[in-house]
């Protein structure tokens, strides 16, 4: 691996308000960069300014805002984008390929030495269940859903972007994790403990299958060892576990760390998914604003055969996960429980997990409960 100079520099990350860009951000600043980051003018801003980042409040799909934002700026790292799979269209074509283009045209006008993109194992499509790890070689988009404008934004954002460096107008670097948890992290393993608490978590399928999972800190480091790396311009890596896991054995650690009896209940694969399907064209005609608690997606992320090759970050970066899944967990678990109600709000219990509860507290008094205030 050849190495550009470490020396600081003025970084531009977009999306350090959330859960990956807040890591990359953490960690360019511990490493001694100036980090300035462009956000939206409703962002909070709090945990950046703890760390002494610049803001800029602006929009990514104006050119003029990321045209200020990259000025001066050695590398980019782009995290911004509306993320998860439930909106309209509109918002995802907005807040992923037009924020994507515009900043990308920015950075190529003033030249900046790498952009790095953070992609996803999604951009691949949903691929069939296959025993082989799947590499970077693997074609993008491949069996594209009706309606799944998540899949197809991290798609055509790459497309937009290898262009341009097949071009010669942007030193790219693309990086695909999976399913991100951390500190910040707004919304799956909120959501994750908020069912656990509610006793509605269900194993997909046996649960036997690989699960791909990775804490957005090992990301952001293999982010930042990739733009330090000058052969790392045009090629994309696949950042997406810390080895091995299986979905019941992540959904045990999780259990574990939040001091909730571990799942037992399963649901068969296709069950789970087109359980989702319909229960998304229900809240779709409802034109609900927050998706369903089932998805095709979640089925798919939880249940499915599929692992993502991690040989070409290790090979090529030297890049190996410094935590365990165990560790990543338990940081990710203390940060939720340092204040719950500040991370996901407190929605009364549904009747059926009132009622649940009830029976019981009536059947084991002393039972294991998950609670709200548990360190
Ligand atoms: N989370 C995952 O499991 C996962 C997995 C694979 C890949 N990724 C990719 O990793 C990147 C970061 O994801 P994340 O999990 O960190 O997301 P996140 O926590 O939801 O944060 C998203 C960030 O993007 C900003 N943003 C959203 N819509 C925007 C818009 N229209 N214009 C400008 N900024 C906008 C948000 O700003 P506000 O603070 O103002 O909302 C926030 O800073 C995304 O590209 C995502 O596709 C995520």
């Amino acid at each position: 691996m050849s190495s550009e100079s470490n020396g600081a520099g003025l970084v531009l990350v977009t999306g350090a308000t959330g859960l990956l860009g807040s890591h990359v951000a953490e960690r360019l600043v511990a490493a001694g960069h100036r980090v300035r980051a462009l956000v939206r003018p409703s962002s909070r801003t709090g945990f950046l300014e703890g760390l002494g980042v610049e803001i800029r409040r602006g929009d990514l799909t104006d050119p003029a805002s990321c045209e200020a934002a990259v000025a001066g700026a050695r590398w980019v790292f782009h995290a911004a984008a509306k993320v998860g799979d439930w909106g309209a269209w509109r918002e995802f074509q907005v807040g992923c390929i037009d924020a994507t283009r515009t900043l990308a045209e920015a950075a190529s006008r003033v030249g900046v030495g790498r952009f790095v993109h953070f992609s996803s194992t999604s951009a691949y499509g949903h691929p069939p269940d296959q025993p082989e790890p799947i590499d970077e070689t693997a074609p993008l988009g491949q069996n594209v859903w009706v309606h799944d404008p998540y899949t197809r934004s991290k798609v055509e954002s790459e497309e937009l972007l290898w262009a341009m460096s097949r071009a010669g107008r942007l030193r790219l670097t693309v990086i695909r994790p999976s399913w991100l948890f951390g500190e910040r992290d707004r919304t799956t393993i909120p959501r994750l403990i908020q069912e656990f608490r509610w006793h509605r978590v269900s194993i997909v399928g046996p649960g036997d299958n690989p699960l791909s999972a990775v804490y957005a800190g090992e990301v952001a480091g293999a982010a930042i060892l990739a733009a330090r790396d000058e052969g790392s311009a045009g090629e994309a890596y696949n950042v997406t576990s810390h080895g091995p896991i299986t979905q019941r054995q992540f959904l045990d650690m999780l259990a574990d760390a939040i001091g909730a009896p571990r799942v037992t209940w399963h649901y068969p694969f296709w069950y789970a998914y087109y359980g989702g399907l319909s229960l998304e064209l229900r809240d779709r005609l409802r034109r609900r604003a927050k998706p369903p608690r089932v998805t095709r997606y979640g089925a798919w992320l939880l249940g499915r055969n599929l692992s993502y090759s991690t040989e070409k970050a290790r090979r090529k970066l030297g890049w190996s996960p410094a935590l365990t899944y165990e560790e990543a967990i338990a940081r990710t678990v203390r940060w939720f429980f340092e204040d719950p109600a500040a991370r996901i709000p407190r929605d009364p219990p549904p009747l059926l997990v009132r009622l649940g509860d009830a029976r019981r507290r009536l059947i084991a008094p002393r039972g294991p409960q998950v609670d709200a205030g548990r360190p």
